[in-house]
């Protein structure tokens, strides 16, 4: 058998849980500083990475909402949507559905379509240079009113041919799902897919208000469901995809030791969990990074790899038929190495 990290970068994967924004890497962050001429409070790309220590989400949210001041036009966002592909490209991706944050990029003045266009853009170009499908998920945030969300899914109207889905992220605690029930309610009846981040930071509970109030179709992260049984076992029987992100979790305190994420036992529960890269620019590793890291920190098996990878799959919004197609393809080159 090829060496762990070849075989795992050969693994055809998708990924579930990535915010555009957190791809930014501080190289691009200079650059789109100097050509829009966006002052930073950085000297050097090593400047900037040693400000990248973070205790808890709050820490992390702070300097992500700091380095996308930078985005200006849609060419900014085509670049770094690119600039991901190329990443994923390289780590055996073959599928990415993509977070972005309208309200972040509305709220310095930008239109709506700037960041979408961008990123449409952006997408449609690594489909013809690397064959990487992807779709597109709208998330609001949490930490403000549930007014400015539901002017942002107006906003979206004319694009609701080309957004997937909506998301809840940014600051969990103190924003519970229940604060975006109409925003959600009026998503699902436009036949948008649900997520949300919960048990990131939150209790159980945000998690069980997810399900019952927003009528998730997936949670993001979702690590203290295991805090809870009873949420446990429903999340297994109803197949819930988790999007975990192990890299994430570790820089932002969530696990003080990589040896002491729940991946592993994620699977042995009958959780759906995948494993993601959440924000790779500020967190250390892409996608195939968090494969290998976790992999040698919890032992994961071979088969608890190929099952990463094929909940990857089965967990996205892609059609059964293209589901189906990749799902083969996990087990083909399983079968291969
Ligand atoms: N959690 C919540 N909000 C976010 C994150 C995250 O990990 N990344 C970007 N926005
Ligand atoms: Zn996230």
């Amino acid at each position: 058998m090829a060496d762990l990290a070849t075989f795992i970068r050969g693994l055809p994967k998708a990924e579930l849980h990535l915010h555009i924004e957190g791809s930014l890497e501080p190289e691009q962050m200079f650059e789109f500083s100097r050509r829009n001429k966006i002052a930073i409070p950085f000297r050097s790309v090593e400047e900037v990475r040693a400000a990248y220590a973070f205790s808890n989400l709050q820490d992390f949210l702070d300097i992500y909402y700091q380095g996308a001041n930078v985005l200006m036009t849609e060419e900014d966002f085509r670049d770094m949507a690119l600039a991901y592909f190329a990443r994923l490209n390289a780590d055996g991706g073959r599928h990415a559905e993509i977070f972005f944050d309208p309200e972040t990029h509305t709220d310095r003045g930008l239109p709506f379509s700037v960041a979408i266009d961008g990123l449409l853009a952006g997408m449609k170009e690594a489909e013809k240079t690397y064959g990487i499908t992807s779709k597109l998920i709208m998330c609001f945030l949490r930490h403000l009113d549930e007014s400015s969300s539901l002017r942002t899914l107006k906003s979206a109207e004319p694009y609701l041919d080309r957004i997937t889905g909506v998301g809840l992220d940014s600051s969990e605690k103190g924003h519970p799902p229940s604060k975006f029930a109409r925003v959600f309610q009026a998503a699902r009846e436009r036949g948008l897919k649900i997520c949300a981040h919960a048990g990131e930071e939150g209790p159980p509970a945000y998690v069980h208000e997810a399900l019952d109030i927003l009528h998730v179709d997936r949670i993001d992260h979702g690590n203290r469901a295991l805090e809870d049984a009873a949420l446990t076992q429903r999340l297994v029987r109803e197949g819930i995809t988790l999007t975990v992100c192990p890299l994430s979790n570790l820089k932002l305190c969530v696990v003080m030791d990589l040896r002491d994420h729940p991946m592993k036992r994620m699977l042995d529960l009958g959780l759906r969990a995948t494993c993601n890269s959440d924000d790779p620019a500020y967190f250390g590793g892409y996608i195939a990074e968090n494969f290998i890291r976790t992999a040698e920190a919890v032992n994961l098996s071979r088969d608890e790899i190929v099952t990463l990878a094929k909940n990857s799959f089965t967990g996205s919004f892609l059609d059964a038929e293209s589901i189906a197609k990749h799902v083969a393809s996990v087990d083909a080159y399983a079968a291969k190495h």
